[in-house]
């Protein structure tokens, strides 16, 4: 008992300064903890086949010059070919041993029924990891976005991209292996204002691979679901606006002057996760929307009420101001000042 009476006080004293330790270093992480304990051993890509949707610009593009550096053989698509042909010979000079530009369309599913044995033939064997990375975000609010939009989204965030892996999976499940990858977002974990649509697309995805996973892994196929937060990227010029066929950049959004993570940084995460399949969700954000995304899981009825008091009010009004992205929510700021002081939609 005295022992005890003795002890407790230490212990107690060590799991509080420990758990203070851990907070502090936590505001400063840009990712979750299992993937920022792992790392990618040289040459970890080596013998690899690596396909990339949405590989010619933004996130898609560096993991593919990412993946390179340590040996992966990479076929870059999207619907870009020139800037997919520049992209697969800086591939080649990255390291890659073999590198492919192939147009690929994720609107066009009548086009996917061959993307499998196609891509394989173009690779020179079974592919072993596909990345489905191809995605649009938005720039409106709900109740202005016509209806149009949100199917145009739902077509290609979800409907292309399942089509995609569809034409991927049967191969992987015949050779009992495989890796697929899906970029997901922060919106898929957290309902982002002025995104309305593209946090349901995300959401869906996040329902549809965590159900394929389970279906799939003891089979040998993986499925990674990366949610990043801000990431430099084209994200912001090519984002859906409420009229249908009117990207933002178009509609005369500023640009989105947000600290984002770099699209590097992002890939070089990716990267750890794809050489360690066994990380199911990786959640890669400057904070405080990392620190943000973990509040809403752990405390939703908390978080949503600062989402809906603070940070919607903040975007929304950064919104009408044209401000396109994160700018408006970053910071304490959010919490004390423009958040709290905006005003009800006329
Ligand atoms: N950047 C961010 O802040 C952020 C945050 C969370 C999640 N994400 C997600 O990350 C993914 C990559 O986006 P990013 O930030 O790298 O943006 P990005 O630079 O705009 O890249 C988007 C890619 O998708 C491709 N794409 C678009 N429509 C396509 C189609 N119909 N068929 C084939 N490819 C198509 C584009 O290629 P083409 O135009 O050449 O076809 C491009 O390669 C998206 O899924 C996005 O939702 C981004």
């Amino acid at each position: 008992m005295d022992i005890f009476s003795n002890v407790a006080p230490v212990v107690g004293a060590a799991t509080g300064l420990a758990l203070a330790a851990f907070s502090a270093w936590y505001l400063l992480a840009d990712a979750d903890l299992p993937v920022l304990m792992t790392s990618v051993p040289a040459g970890a890509f080596r013998g690899k086949r690596v396909v990339i949707i949405g590989a010619s610009t933004g996130i898609g593009r560096a993991l593919a010059l990412r993946l390179s550096r340590d040996g992966a053989s990479i076929a870059v698509c999207s619907r870009s070919e020139a800037k997919l042909r520049e992209l697969a010979a800086e591939c080649l000079a990255a390291g890659a041993p073999k590198a492919v530009a192939h147009v690929v369309d994720v609107l066009d599913l009548d086009s996917h029924a061959s993307l499998g044995a196609d891509l394989a033939a173009l690779m020179g064997g079974p592919i072993d990891v596909l990345v489905n990375n191809a995605g649009r975000s938005q720039r409106s609010l709900a109740e202005d976005t016509d209806i149009k939009v949100t199917a145009d989204m739902m077509q290609l965030n979800v409907i292309g991209n399942i089509s995609v892996t569809k034409a991927f999976l049967p191969a992987m499940l015949d050779r009992g292996s495989g890796h697929i990858m899906v970029t997901s977002s922060v919106a898929g974990k957290v309902g982002a204002p002025c995104s309305s649509s593209y946090a349901a697309t995300k959401h869906a995805v996040q329902g549809y691979y965590s159900a394929l996973r389970n279906e799939v892994s003891y089979r040998g196929v993986d499925v990674t679901l990366v949610c990043p937060g801000p990431v430099e990227s084209e994200i912001t010029k090519h984002a859906f606006t409420a009229e249908a066929g009117v990207k933002a950049a178009d509609a005369g959004f500023k640009e989105d002057k947000s600290k984002r993570m770099t699209a590097e940084r992002c890939a070089e995460l990716m990267a750890r996760a794809l050489h360690n399949s066994k990380l199911y969700e990786i959640w890669v954000s400057p904070q405080p929307i990392l620190l943000f995304t973990v509040l809403y899981q752990i405390a939703p009825t908390f978080a949503s009420w600062v989402g809906a008091t603070k940070v919607g009010p903040a975007r929304v009004e950064g919104l009408r101001m044209g401000k396109p992205g994160y700018e408006a929510v970053q910071g304490l700021g959010v919490i004390f000042g423009a958040g709290a002081k905006a005003k009800k939609r006329d």
